[in-house]
């Protein structure tokens, strides 16, 4: 478990050369409290990594990320559509709604389109002979999921600072050590196990990749998962 989150104390060493009445404390009540990681909750389920990243390879053969509509930084590659409908999984629909603070006026503004997340209801037919359809199988019998998605996260790359309209399950496939989600104040590491995670992607939130490989996680809309 990372313990990222620091809060300042006042230095009260005399041997050390600094004149503690010229730093402010930040600590408050709130940051004094232990680190509470209720939002991001594992899952008691676990898939073999080895055959999931071996999918991966599959499938990156064939198919090339979604930039989202020409979002940098951004890729995706839908596992799951709307049943016929190859045009639900592309460009804009495969990012979707979210909201942001974008600027020093701190006003939240909505950004992408609306999707109807229960609608994503069939597998995607060419990558049916995979470990994903296998893993879609448990999990889409475990939870009401909306899109199943892959997604990269480039090296030194992250995400706005965001909330979503609902819950999302992590399946890390490839990650490293500076790979972060930061939900509120708390940030954590989700390593590439097999591990399952659900995250409270309705707080404000980020994720970056700080390492020199690319991040890829399945992440599916998780559409009865309440938090409490
Ligand atoms: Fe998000």
């Amino acid at each position: 478990m990372y313990y990222t989150n620091i809060y300042y104390k006042q230095i009260n060493n005399n041997e050390m050369n600094t004149d503690s009445k010229n730093i402010i404390k930040l600590e408050d009540e709130r940051d004094k409290k232990i680190l509470n990681f209720n939002d991001f909750q594992k899952q008691n389920i676990k898939f073999d990594i080895s055959k999931l990243q071996e999918a991966y390879r599959q499938i990156i053969q064939t198919k090339k990320f979604d930039d989202g509509g020409g979002i940098s930084h951004f890729g995706a590659i839908c596992l799951t559509r709307i049943p016929g409908d190859p045009e639900s999984v592309k460009g804009h629909k495969a990012r979707g709604l979210y909201w942001t603070k974008p600027n020093t006026s701190g006003k939240e503004v909505s950004r992408d389109v609306k999707i109807d997340e229960a609608a994503y209801s069939e597998f995607v037919p060419d990558f049916e002979n995979t470990y994903f359809k296998e893993i879609f199988d448990i999990i889409s019998k475990k939870y009401k999921l909306g899109r199943v998605r892959i997604l990269l996260k480039e090296p030194r790359s992250t995400l706005s600072w965001h909330r979503d309209p609902e819950p999302r399950l992590h399946i890390p496939i490839f990650t490293n050590p500076g790979c972060l989600m930061v939900i509120e104040n708390v940030a954590k590491h989700m390593p590439a196990d097999g591990s399952v995670w659900i995250t409270n992607n309705t707080k404000y939130h980020n994720a970056f990749n700080g390492g020199e490989e690319n991040r890829i996680h399945l992440v599916a809309c998780v559409l009865d998962y309440k938090f409490n």
